[in-house]
C-alpha cells in the first residue's frame, strides 16, 4: 500500500531515477543537475538510469555525483547516456523494465526526451512500486526539433538555433565573398521549426520546410525567386542564403542541380550545399536552455514529490484551442500537462493539424512576402 494511508506523495528517503532518452539535446545535463539537486533538497535519493530505456530494461542504475553533474551541466550531450531502444517498444521490454523498477525500489521516474521518450513514459502508466503504490512518472520536453505539444520550447532548441545562426553567419562571409547561393540543410526531423526560426534570425532569402507542403517544382521556384530578388533587381545583395529543413524530401543535391540549371546563362553565380547534421545537436547549452531545463526540472521533481504522475512540465504553452491550465504554483511559466494530451497534440503537430503548426506556416509565408516586396 501507499504508506498505508492512500497518500500518493513521496516521502523523505524515497528513491527516484532520472532517465534521458532519444536524441540528446543541449541542456539535458543542466536538467539532470537541477532535478538531482531539487530531489536531494526534498530528501529523496536520486539515481540516474544509464542509456535511457535500454538501461532501464537492463537495470543499470547509478548514483549521481554532484561534481560530475556540475561539470556536465555546462556541456551538451547527456552524462548518463541515451539510446533509442527498440526493445522498450515491445511488451516484453516494458515488462522487463517494470521488474527492474520493482527491484530497484523506485517510487518515481523523471524522463527527459522527445516524442518517443514521452511515449515510453506514458507506457509506464500502471507500473507498481515495491510498496504497491503506482510509480510516479513525470516528463520534461527535451529535443532540438521543437515538435512537442503543450510547450513553447523544448530543452535544446535555443542552443541548436544559436548553432545554426552562427554557422549561417560564417557561411554568409564566404558566400558574400564569392557571390554564391548557399543551401544550408539543418536538422529537425519532420519539424521545420529550427529552419524557420534560424531563417528569421539570419535574414535568410528562403526557408524550406516540410509543413509548407510544396512540390519539388514549387521549391525550385521559391529558391529562384530568392536568387532573382537578390541578383536581378540590383538590390545590392551579393549572396543568397537558403535554409532547408531536413524533413523536406527533395534531396539537397538534386535541388542544387535544379537550381543550377535555371541559373545557367542568367546569373554569374554558383551554388553550394552545406549539411550541418549533428553539429546542430552538440555544444554547450545557452543560458536560456540552462534556465529552461532548470526551471522545468524544478517543477517536475516537486510535482513528483507531491504525488503527480503521467504529466509533462511544459514552458508557456502556446494557445492551441484546448482549455488552458493553471501554471504550476512553483513557477508561473511552467504548466503540468497530462502526457496523454501532450502526445495527442504532438501527433497533430506532425500531421500538420495543430494550430501551432498552422500559425508557423502562415507566419513564414507572411515573412516571405515581406522579403520580396
Ligand atoms: O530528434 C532529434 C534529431 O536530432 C533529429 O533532428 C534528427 O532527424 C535525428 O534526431 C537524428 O537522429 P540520429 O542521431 O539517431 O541520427
Amino acid at each position: 500500500m501507499d504508506h498505508g494511508d492512500g497518500d500518493q506523495r513521496l516521502r523523505k528517503g524515497d528513491r527516484i531515477a532520472l532517465l534521458t532518452s532519444g536524441g540528446d539535446a543541449p541542456g539535458m545535463n543542466t536538467g539532470l543537475r537541477a532535478a538531482a539537486k531539487v530531489g536531494a533538497a526534498l530528501g529523496l535519493e536520486v539515481l540516474g538510469v544509464e542509456e535511457g530505456y535500454k538501461g532501464l530494461i537492463e537495470g543499470r542504475f547509478r548514483t549521481l555525483e554532484p561534481r560530475a553533474l556540475d561539470d556536465a551541466a555546462r556541456r551538451g550531450g547527456t552524462l548518463i547516456g541515451t539510446a533509442r531502444s527498440k526493445l522498450f517498444m515491445t511488451e516484453e521490454g516494458r515488462a522487463r523494465a517494470r521488474e527492474e523498477i520493482l527491484k530497484a525500489r523506485l517510487r518515481g521516474l523523471v524522463v527527459l526526451g522527445g516524442n518517443g521518450s514521452l511515449t515510453g513514459a506514458r507506457a509506464l502508466d500502471g507500473t507498481l512500486c515495491h510498496d504497491g503504490s503506482p510509480l510516479r512518472v513525470v516528463g520534461l520536453p527535451a529535443s532540438i526539433d521543437n515538435d512537442l505539444g503543450c510547450t513553447a520550447m523544448a530543452i535544446g532548441v535555443d542552443t541548436a538555433m544559436n548553432t545554426i545562426m552562427e554557422a549561417c553567419d560564417r557561411i554568409a562571409d564566404t558566400a558574400l565573398a564569392h557571390q554564391r547561393v548557399f543551401i544550408v540543410e539543418v536538422m529537425g526531423r519532420d519539424c521545420g521549426y529550427l529552419a524557420m526560426t534560424a531563417g528569421i534570425a539570419t535574414g535568410a532569402d528562403a526557408v524550406l520546410f516540410r509543413e509548407g507542403g510544396k512540390s519539388d517544382e514549387q521549391i525550385v521556384d521559391q529558391v529562384m525567386r530568392a536568387v532573382e530578388a537578390a541578383f536581378a533587381r540590383a538590390a545590392g545583395r551579393r549572396h543568397v542564403l537558403v535554409i532547408k529543413s531536413e524533413g523536406v524530401s527533395f534531396d539537397s543535391g538534386k535541388l542544387k542541380e535544379a537550381v543550377d540549371a535555371r541559373i545557367a546563362g542568367r546569373f554569374d553565380t554558383d551554388t553550394r550545399v552545406t549539411v550541418l547534421g549533428h553539429v546542430v545537436r552538440g555544444g554547450s547549452p545557452t543560458a536560456f536552455d540552462r534556465l529552461l531545463a532548470s526551471r522545468l526540472a524544478n517543477v517536475a521533481v516537486r510535482a513528483l514529490f507531491e504525488g503527480q504522475t503521467q504529466v509533462m512540465a511544459g514552458w508557456t504553452a502556446p494557445h492551441t484551442g484546448r482549455p488552458s491550465r493553471a501554471p504550476s504554483r512553483h513557477d508561473p511559466h511552467v504548466t503540468l500537462w497530462p502526457l496523454e494530451e501532450v502526445l495527442a497534440e504532438t501527433a497533430k503537430m506532425h500531421s500538420g493539424d495543430s494550430e501551432v503548426v498552422k500559425w508557423r506556416v502562415k507566419a513564414l509565408s507572411e515573412a516571405e512576402a515581406v522579403l520580396y516586396t
